[in-house]
């Protein structure tokens, strides 16, 4: 997969897009992503890709010309272009394993107060929101998008088993507890089923954990 990425703070990424799960899919060549400055669609020198809004109000928008020019910098034809902003759809693992069956994502990075709205309107094919708070900027975002898509791209985790485990994967349940050696810790013991070696027994303790957890936190998912 190839994600393009146009943001006003590239070295935001450099950390989370180096290391851990993103870095190593980077390495093995499963995820290849590249970072575009917007300020270097700009046409004064100093950069200028923002403006006070049309009509007064706080803040400043996004200009169309630069977007548009990055876009069509990086675009294909079989490109996907999101928008990251709070008035987005909500960012949820269906949406995240659908992105993860593309072959080129295009993401532009927002200020939180917006983009000019005909670069939304022609540009965008999908607008996403990671959860009902504002951000400064779509920047926390799209690293947000990138590692729920990019763990899913086949070969990327050590085995596919784990991400099909994970909460969310069946978008009813939460994850059930998890224990690991030592089986007991300050009076504190490891369910004894986990340590049976009955697997029968330890998938249906499984299952009625994963559904005690997720009436318990999430009722709305089920
Ligand atoms: N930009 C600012 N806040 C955001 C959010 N919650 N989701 C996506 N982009 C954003």
């Amino acid at each position: 997969m190839r994600i393009d990425i146009i943001t006003l703070f590239p070295g935001m990424f450099k950390g989370p897009f180096e290391e851990s799960m993103i870095g190593r899919a980077r390495k093995k060549g499963l995820a290849e992503v590249h970072l575009h400055d917007l300020r270097r669609y700009a046409y004064d020198s100093r950069g200028t890709v923002d403006d006070a809004p049309f009509g007064g109000g706080a803040g400043m928008i996004l200009k169309p010309e630069m977007i548009f020019a990055a876009v069509e910098d990086v675009s294909s034809s079989h490109g996907k272009v999101i928008l990251l902003t709070p008035q987005g759809d909500k960012f949820s693992q269906p949406k995240a394993q659908e992105l993860a069956d593309e072959a080129h994502l295009i993401m532009i990075c927002a200020h939180y107060e917006g983009v000019d709205e005909r670069a939304r309107q022609v540009l965008a094919d999908v607008e996403l929101s990671i959860g009902d708070y504002v951000l400064t900027n779509g920047n926390l975002a799209a690293m947000v998008v990138c590692d729920a898509v990019i763990r899913l791209i086949p070969g990327v985790l050590g085995s596919e088993e784990s991400a099909g485990a994970d909460s969310f994967s069946d978008p009813g349940r939460l994850d059930y507890p998890q224990y690991t050696r030592p089986a007991e810790f300050r009076n504190m013991k490891a369910p004894d089923v986990l340590l049976s070696g009955d697997h029968q027994k330890i998938r249906q303790w499984r299952s009625e954990q994963s559904l005690l957890r997720t009436l318990g936190r999430r009722p709305d998912l089920i």
